[in-house]
């Protein structure tokens, strides 16, 4: 072979191989953003996407004189396929950050992936105290169960709601939420007359709802994934059981700003405890609920959302601290440590667990503006996760 067939034979493998594997671009940052934009949680998936691209619109596509791209994937809420997606994302696109996860299974399913790769891995929206722990390359900006539900146990029962029904979906949320909750309840003196656990996948309320009613609790405190609380709303309802004087109360999961508008007035008064409301009344969150509903037809951000907004600011503010130097491990300890004002209140990622520290706040839901909203009426302040702690 000639000098020049030889070359050219050589660039043509060159070709062949980049187009297989698509050797990495050093002037383009990738962010593998996978979320369930079908299935179950696609309202996670909805939100998620939509905060991602507010944040890339207000902050623009260059940072540290790399181009951002945003590679999305549907998970179709399958554990199973969250990690073939973050396999393929890492294998052939080389993604520099993973990102996303709308339930625990597939944040879990997913670690592996993130450690072997020695890729950093934003968990925006999953929720069981245990995700960190399953990888060191695991960041969160979502938030835990435990910390929303200690607040609304030493709430309750201080409150006049003394004896609890507990309903909580049946897996890793749903089990800490309802850990957490009963032993914050029954140190400040209060009773579980059942703890009940819904399946994950397609729940109907109805015969457990039966049961509540016959119990006749003081409250009945329930977790279901975002998505899920105005089926349990509904049926809460339908049964007359605010009628019969059982309170309704939970994590801000049940209210979720993503269904509450639509709940109707049989929503009013019920108090929950959770990280975001879109009716924080801070500046920072007034913008950024405008600029939300501005860019998405007037849907209203939930705090999914608000996790999205977060976890892309926490990557653009480690690029650029890092400079896009130290690969995975660089990007990495520029987001162990971050601190900074969220549309949610402050917020800070613990170098140590690569948790969420921030305030939980209790929200009653009233009418302002005419519209149903998670009103804020009390906060407790800078709360670590307290699954952490044992
Ligand atoms: C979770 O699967 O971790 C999860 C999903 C939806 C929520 C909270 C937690 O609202």
């Amino acid at each position: 072979m000639n000098k020049n067939a030889l070359i050219r034979a050589t660039a043509l493998a060159l070709t062949a191989l980049s187009a297989t594997y698509s050797i990495a671009d050093d002037s383009v940052f990738k962010i593998g953003l996978i979320l369930p934009m079908t299935g179950q949680q696609a309202s996670t998936g909805r939100q998620i996407e939509a905060a991602a691209r507010l944040y890339m619109a207000q902050n623009g596509d260059t940072v540290a004189g790399k181009k951002i791209q945003l590679i999305i994937k549907d998970d179709t809420t399958i554990p199973d396929v969250t990690k073939r997606l973050a396999q393929e994302l890492v294998v052939n696109e080389k993604v520099n950050v993973l990102a996303g996860f709308g339930i625990t299974p597939s944040a879990l399913a997913t670690a592996p992936i993130a450690t072997q790769s020695k890729t950093p891995m934003v968990v925006m929206a999953a929720a069981t105290s245990s995700i960190t722990q399953a990888s060191p390359y695991i960041v969160r900006t979502s938030f835990t169960l435990a910390q929303a539900s200690v607040a609304m146990g030493d709430w309750a029962p201080k409150n006049g709601i003394k004896k609890v029904v507990t309903l909580v979906s049946d897996y890793g949320p749903g089990i800490d939420a309802e850990k957490y909750f009963i032993e914050r309840l029954l140190l400040n003196g209060g009773q579980v007359a059942e703890s009940l656990r819904v399946p994950m996948r397609s729940p109907d309320f109805a015969p457990f709802l039966q049961k509540v009613r016959d119990q006749k609790p003081d409250g009945l405190f329930v977790f279901v994934p975002s998505g899920a609380g105005a089926a349990v709303m509904k049926q809460f309802l339908e049964r007359g059981m605010d009628k019969a004087g059982i309170k309704l109360i939970g994590t801000g999961d049940v209210t979720d700003d993503d269904q509450l508008n639509d709940m109707g007035d049989g929503a009013l008064n019920v108090v929950t405890s959770h990280h975001y409301s879109a009716a924080h009344p801070s500046a920072t969150n007034k913008k950024f609920v405008e600029a939300f509903q501005k860019a998405n037809k007037g849907m209203r951000p939930n705090f999914m959302a608000v996790g999205g907004y977060d976890g892309m600011r926490v990557i653009y503010e480690a690029l650029k601290a890092s400079k896009g130097q130290g690969g995975g491990d660089g990007l990495l300890a520029a987001m162990k440590g971050q601190i900074f004002e969220s549309p949610r209140g402050p917020m800070f990622i613990d170098g140590q667990t690569r948790d969420v520290v921030q305030n939980i706040y209790l929200r009653k839901v009233q009418r302002q503006d005419g519209q149903l909203h998670n009103v804020e009426f009390d906060v407790i302040k800078d709360v670590k996760d307290p699954g952490k702690t044992r």
